[in-house]
């Protein structure tokens, strides 16, 4: 069962002059229960298309398509039913924990404004709620009064986890919540996260350019490129038998910290390269693909890959 249904959504920036295409025409559902990654190299337009589900783009942007949660088109909705469904229908855990959080407000305060603002709790038992998520992402409620400098890299995502999940949305977008912590930190994270969405039947969108990571903990993975998804399959087969040249690319040159860019340079986002976007770095490269813009594909196994390669003639 689909629970968000993204449909040929474009988000443009107007930026000096110049259109950057940041995301570029996404196909992508997000089914009831299932932990979706998203991963591709930097400024291929991840935390745009996070950003764009939750409605926390800029407003020098062009936005069109549609994103379908249970029914409503969130690209429809008000500023105001907006902000009610994000954090109670959809969390966000935004990239960079410290920029996200504030930090003249104590961490109990951020968490307990959730609660004052979504479910119009008292003081009182705002902190009781407070108490209760932080204890649940492993912090010990006392330090609710401390402020974020006061917190490690690891325990600011903690933090960033229980707002997230403070209103038990049931979707969770969660950009990168390992970046910058150290293996042993990382794995706790990654433990946890998986525990909190399995046991609430949640489902999580999880960006990373951590293939580590999406190995475990996603069911499927979207492999995104310029702007673009290039391919959709389960982890199992992104691993065993990735199909887009991009994607084989990300699983050979794997160290064990994360992805390597493949050789070349990312294309602009604002003048792509004609045809594939992918071609002027692509080993396969074949006569269709400096020319036409190819179209997703479903090949085996309900993997779909947007590559001239596979499709019939
Ligand atoms: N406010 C903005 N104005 C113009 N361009 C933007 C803005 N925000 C993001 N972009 C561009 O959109 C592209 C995608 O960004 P982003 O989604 O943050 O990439 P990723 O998360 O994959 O690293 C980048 O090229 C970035 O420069
Ligand atoms: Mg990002």
């Amino acid at each position: 069962m689909s629970l968000l249904k993204i449909q040929d959504l474009k988000v443009y920036f107007n930026a000096r002059g110049k259109t950057v295409k940041a995301n570029n025409g996404i196909d992508l559902e997000i089914r009831e229960n299932e932990i979706l990654g998203l991963i591709g190299e930097t400024g291929c337009g991840k935390s745009i298309l996070g950003r764009a589900i939750v409605g926390l783009l800029s407003d020098n942007v062009e936005i069109r398509g549609k994103i379908v949660y249970k029914n409503e088109d969130i690209l429809d909705l008000s500023e105001d039913r907006l902000r009610k469904i994000r954090g109670k229908d959809i969390g966000i855990i935004l990239q960079n924990p410290s920029a996200a959080l504030n930090p003249v407000l104590s961490v109990g305060n951020q968490i307990s404004e959730i609660y004052r603002y979504h479910e119009n709790m008292g003081k009182k038992e705002a902190r009781i709620r407070t108490a209760k998520m932080l204890e649940m992402v492993g912090i010990d409620p006392k330090r609710m009064h401390e402020y974020p400098h006061q917190f490690s890299g690891g325990m600011k995502q903690r933090v960033m986890i229980a707002m997230g999940l403070a209103l038990n949305p049931g979707l969770l977008i969660a950009d990168e919540p390992t970046k910058g912590l150290d293996p042993t930190t990382k794995d706790k994270i990654v433990d946890l996260i998986c525990e909190l969405v399995i046991n609430r039947n949640m489902s999580l969108l999880l960006i990373t350019h951590d293939l580590g990571v999406a190995e475990k903990m996603c069911d499927r993975v979207a492999v995104m490129y310029a702007g673009e998804i290039i391919e959709i399959a389960t982890i199992e087969n992104i691993l065993s038998n990735p199909q887009h040249p991009y994607t084989q690319d990300l699983l050979n040159s794997r160290p064990k910290k994360g992805l390597k860019p493949t050789a070349g340079e990312s294309p602009s986002l604002s003048s792509p390269p004609a045809g594939c976007k992918f071609h002027p770095r692509c080993r396969c490269v074949i006569g269709e693909c400096p020319k036409t813009h190819p179209q997703m594909i479903e090949t085996e196994n309900g993997t779909s890959v947007r590559c001239f390669l596979y499709e019939d003639n």
